[in-house]
């Protein structure tokens, strides 16, 4: 296949751009596009045959759920069933979110196609701020299963040219919407009962969410969202997460690479250097995350030297990334 880029951005090619996108919904292909948080690869839910091409574009093994995203909020009642203590909790959640970077986990109803929820009886559904996410999902008038549009356990995209990088020639059209808002994924939360279980730390932080209800502390143990799975996030060059930046000493004769969350002055030996945001930033941070840590991979260092940021608010989510970014162990590393 010839992937196209499309410019969606300049008033004279926007609504083209939607229409080409909408078209191909429309005949049951696969479409990247801009959401606030990363670049999704997206296909008609209701459309087992699209949805499919989804797999396969991004090599992602099929018990691996998708995120169902809706063009309005009635849609909700169509693919969730809401109802309970439960319910309530999960609908005022997404009043107060949406349209934005959180999505909700809900028993499901018949309409979505089984490949999208990988066999499950609940679906996780987001619905987009992006403009153009918006505006195609508008058009379209049905719900897309849209996932982060990078191939199975790699970094997620947050610009056009990551997509192009991830999936050229595996899909037709990528809509550029330009550099994505928060640069990581939706928090994903599921409501049991009277609580808040955190599925996916993500931009809608704990204290955000704790205003609703109790945030459970207990994990089930049982992997539910694969973006749970260790090795998520994984860029080609190995990565450590250096707690104390003063005290990291690297192996010898090794091509250093360093992720700094600040301006702040490093030590010498680094071969690269990315700073997420000069002031310290976490939205900043957040936001350069996936780019820099991309940019690092792609420079040829031996190894990514990550430091640690505070395990709170945004800095859990970005803590979260990088984890799992130095839990991979990927067959390029061994070599
Ligand atoms: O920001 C985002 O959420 C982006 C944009 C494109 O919307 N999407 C995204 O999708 O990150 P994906 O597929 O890369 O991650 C979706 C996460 C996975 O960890 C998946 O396992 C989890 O949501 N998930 C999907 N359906 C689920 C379900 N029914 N129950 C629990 N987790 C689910
Ligand atoms: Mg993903």
């Amino acid at each position: 296949v010839h992937t196209e880029v499309a410019d969606g951005q300049s008033p004279d090619n926007r609504a083209a751009t939607v229409a080409a996108a909408v078209a191909l919904l429309r005949a049951g292909e696969t479409v990247a596009l801009p959401t606030e948080t990363v670049y999704g690869l997206a296909a008609d839910a209701l459309n087992p045959d699209a949805v499919l091409k989804i797999f396969a574009a991004k090599e992602r093994p099929r018990f691996d759920p998708l995120i169902v995203h809706v063009p309005t909020f009635d849609w909700l009642r169509r693919v969730a069933r809401l109802n309970g203590e439960d319910s309530d909790i999960a609908s005022r959640l997404a009043e107060n979110f949406w349209p934005g970077p959180l999505t909700l986990v809900f028993p499901r109803t018949d309409l979505i196609a089984d490949v999208v929820t990988a066999g499950l009886d609940t679906v996780a559904v987001r619905m987009s701020a992006h403009p153009l996410f918006s505006d195609v999902l508008r058009a379209f008038a049905k719900p897309v299963a849209a996932p982060s549009a990078n191939r199975f356990g790699r970094i997620s995209p947050t610009a056009a040219a990551h997509v192009l990088d991830e999936l050229n020639g595996r899909i037709p059209l990528i809509v550029d919407g330009g550099p994505t808002t928060h640069g990581i994924e939706s928090t994903v939360v599921a409501v049991r009962g009277a609580n808040i279980e955190i599925l996916r730390p993500g931009p809608v932080t704990r204290s955000q969410l704790s205003v609703f209800a109790e945030i459970a502390t207990t994990s089930t143990g049982k992997i539910e969202a694969p973006g749970q799975l260790r090795s998520h996030y994984a860029p080609r060059t190995q990565v450590v997460v250096a707690e104390d930046l003063e005290e990291f000493v690297g192996p010898p004769n090794v091509r250093c690479g360093l992720l700094v969350s600040t301006g702040k002055t490093v030590p010498s030996g680094f071969a690269e250097i990315r700073r997420l945001s000069e002031t310290g930033d976490l939205r900043e941070a957040a936001s350069n995350l996936f780019r820099c840590l991309r940019e690092l991979d792609q420079s040829g260092v031996d190894l990514i030297v990550a430091e640690a940021v505070r395990d709170h608010g945004l800095g859990s989510a970005i803590m979260d990334r990088l984890r799992r970014a130095a839990a991979a162990a990927g067959p390029a590393r061994q070599s």
